[in-house]
């Protein structure tokens, strides 16, 4: 097995910090790019490495491929880093693969799109309470040095695992070789290079990274690996993709109520929407009821006990965000796993703004309701091959799996004639048409999550 160098890799790429359970995620633009390295290395003893286990509070920071730039990352350095991340996500291309268009379309957007300013730091903000995360921001800010802040995203939702439809999340991650300090079954072991560069990935090859000559001067980076004789910029540094997505918590359920008058009947239709119940039982292993003993279960498969998807519906969220063993050209054989093991992503989402109570699901949203959803958040080292492969391919992919007209039900781009969903029933499957959208994007950027040397590189100019 591969051993990761712990301590130069950031928090965020080991743990989720379940326990932390308030976040912040602060989006910031350099101004003056001295002061800002000044003040990027007072930071960077607070900056939590990956062997640590906080339980108060944890800090980890990511950069735009701008604010590498602005900060003072030589041109022929950023240039290095992949062209998903340099181009960043709101390109016409991209907003067409990720249907970020109409009511999505950056120029909407709160943050990141073309509109605002763009942005060049994230930094991330996790701590064991709203109070511990609001008296470090304080504290932080006021010391903010070369950097104005240009958005607050606040994750202060503790919806106890669940996010806002109803159903409990963050359940099904791929276990890191090196990294995760467990043990899990093979097709859910990932080699470390799918997740942090400068190693092995499920090619058994190393993905392109940025390397700089060693040209004099300070340089704390480590040597390239591959033998080039150059330092490495990349190397336990990996890409970090945040998009914030709205839910429409109402119009979900009320498009359930319009279908059926028994409520839980709608559950059991939104469960086959997810793939997962509101406990996390799996749809494939329990089909007909809510099964709490299975709410955590992960070691299932599609294609061996429900190809047809009589269980789990083909175009179940989950079920076509990780197809496991049902990809083509064979499935349900040691090839499928492999293709699968290339496009898995690492979530670390959260959920922001105020849950719909439950008496009023079915109501007209009052005037001025705030918006509430999803920061979403993955990891990988690989933008192209595994965050927009899955948003693009599967999520968003209509003909998905010899599907048709069906888009991801939960979180994909619904337009006329393709924003239906089916659930195989034997005779007779039950089809779901004219779905709405239920997510919105609303804002996001593509980051990188340098090395802790990498930081100490960055700060020393
Ligand atoms: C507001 C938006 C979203 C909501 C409410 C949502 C909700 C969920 C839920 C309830 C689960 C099941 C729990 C679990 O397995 O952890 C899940 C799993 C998952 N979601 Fe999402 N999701 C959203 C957006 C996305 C997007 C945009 C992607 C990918 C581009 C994605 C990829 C995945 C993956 C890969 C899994 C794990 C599937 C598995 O391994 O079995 N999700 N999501």
């Amino acid at each position: 097995m591969t051993s990761a160098e712990l301590d130069d890799i950031q928090g965020l790429v080991a743990r989720g910090y379940p326990d932390l359970r308030a976040a912040s995620y602060i989006v910031l633009r350099v101004e003056d790019a001295a002061m800002a390295r000044a003040w990027l290395s007072t930071l960077l003893p607070q900056v939590t490495p990956a062997p640590a286990h906080p339980t108060d509070f944890a800090l980890n920071l990511a950069f735009t491929a701008g604010g590498l730039a602005a900060i003072g990352l030589q041109d022929n350095v950023v240039s290095q880093f992949s062209n998903q991340f340099t181009a960043g996500m709101t390109t016409p291309h991209r907003r067409r693969m990720f249907g970020d268009i109409g009511s999505s379309a950056p120029e909407t957007w709160s943050w990141g799109g073309p509109n605002t300013p763009d942005p060049h730091l994230l930094l991330l903000l996790f701590g064991r309470d709203t109070t511990t995360v609001a008296e470090r921001y304080a504290q932080l800010s006021a010391s903010f040095g070369g950097v104005s802040e240009l958005v607050r995203l606040d994750a202060f939702t503790d919806l106890d695992g669940k996010e806002h439809f109803g159903f409990a999340d963050g359940i099904s991650q791929p276990t890191i070789e090196g990294i995760s300090g467990r043990q899990d079954t093979p097709p859910n072991t990932i080699r470390l290079g799918e997740f942090v560069l400068g190693y092995l990935n499920e090619y058994g090859q190393y993905t392109d990274r940025p390397l700089v000559d060693n040209a004099g001067g300070f340089n704390p980076l480590p040597s390239d690996v591959q033998g080039s004789g150059r330092a490495d910029f990349g190397r336990n540094g990996t890409y970090l993709v945040f998009r914030q997505l709205a839910q429409d918590v109402r119009g979900f359920w009320r498009y359930l109520a319009s279908v059926s008058d028994d409520p839980q009947h709608r559950t059991w239709l939104a469960a086959h929407m997810v793939g997962r119940w509101p406990s996390g039982a799996p749809v494939t292993l329990s089909p007909d009821v809510d099964n709490a003993q299975l709410a955590t279960a992960n070691d299932f498969t599609y294609q061996y006990s429900d190809a047809f998807g009589l269980s789990c519906p083909i175009g179940a969220h989950v079920r076509r965000s990780h197809p496991r063993d049902s990809l083509d050209p064979a499935p349900g054989t040691a090839g499928s796993v492999e293709l699968d093991k290339r496009h898995r992503l690492l979530r670390r989402g959260r959920e922001y703004g105020p849950p719909v109570p439950p008496d009023s699901l079915y109501s007209d949203p009052p005037a001025n309701d705030p918006e509430r959803g999803l920061f979403f958040i993955c990891i990988g080292a690989n933008i192209g091959r595994q965050f927009e492969f899955v948003q693009h391919s599967w999520v968003n992919n209509a003909k998905f799996d010899e599907l048709y007209d069906e888009p991801d039900p939960l979180v994909g781009y619904h337009p006329p004639g393709a924003n239906n969903f089916s659930i195989p029933q034997d005779p007779v499957r039950l089809r779901l048409r004219n779905l709405p959208q239920f997510v919105t994007t609303k804002g996001g950027a593509y980051f990188f999550l340098p090395s802790l040397r990498a930081l100490q590189y960055l700060s020393a100019g």
